[in-house]
């Protein structure tokens, strides 16, 4: 069953911005992408390192610490079947921004598939 924890306000977050959320003693990072919101786990699955402060080319996030990139859509990582950053649906509700915690999106295999492509990462650049 999810809960729902409202994290902000709508319009708080201009497209190309993040910001950190912390829940629970978990941290959280909302990306909006193109007036999209984002949601995914602040720990890279790689060694844990914080993801909120690495670089964001389009939709791929690249971890400051050893530079694998993630997908903030999906979790995927571009070209590979391998880590995958767990993802959180977000959303606005009453103008508010909810996180649904407790049912962390798996990317489905299309997802994956997708996001392994040169494709996605030139679609998520446009
Ligand atoms: S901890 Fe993120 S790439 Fe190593």
């Amino acid at each position: 069953m999810s809960r729902e924890v409202v994290v902000g306000v709508a319009g708080e977050l201009a497209p190309g911005q993040r910001k950190l959320a912390f829940i629970d003693g978990r941290s959280i990072v909302l990306f909006n992408l193109d007036g999209t919101l984002h949601a995914i786990d602040n720990a890279c699955p790689h060694n844990g390192s914080a993801l909120a402060s690495g670089q964001l080319e389009g939709c791929l996030l690249r971890c400051p610490a050893h530079g694998l990139r993630f997908d903030v859509r999906t979790g995927c990582m571009p070209g590979t079947a391998g880590l995958k950053v767990t993802t959180f649906p977000v959303g606005i509700v009453d103008s508010k921004v909810v996180v649904s915690l407790d049912e962390p999106h798996a990317p489905t295999q299309a997802e994956a598939r997708d996001a392994a492509t040169n494709q996605e990462m030139e679609r998520c650049k446009a």
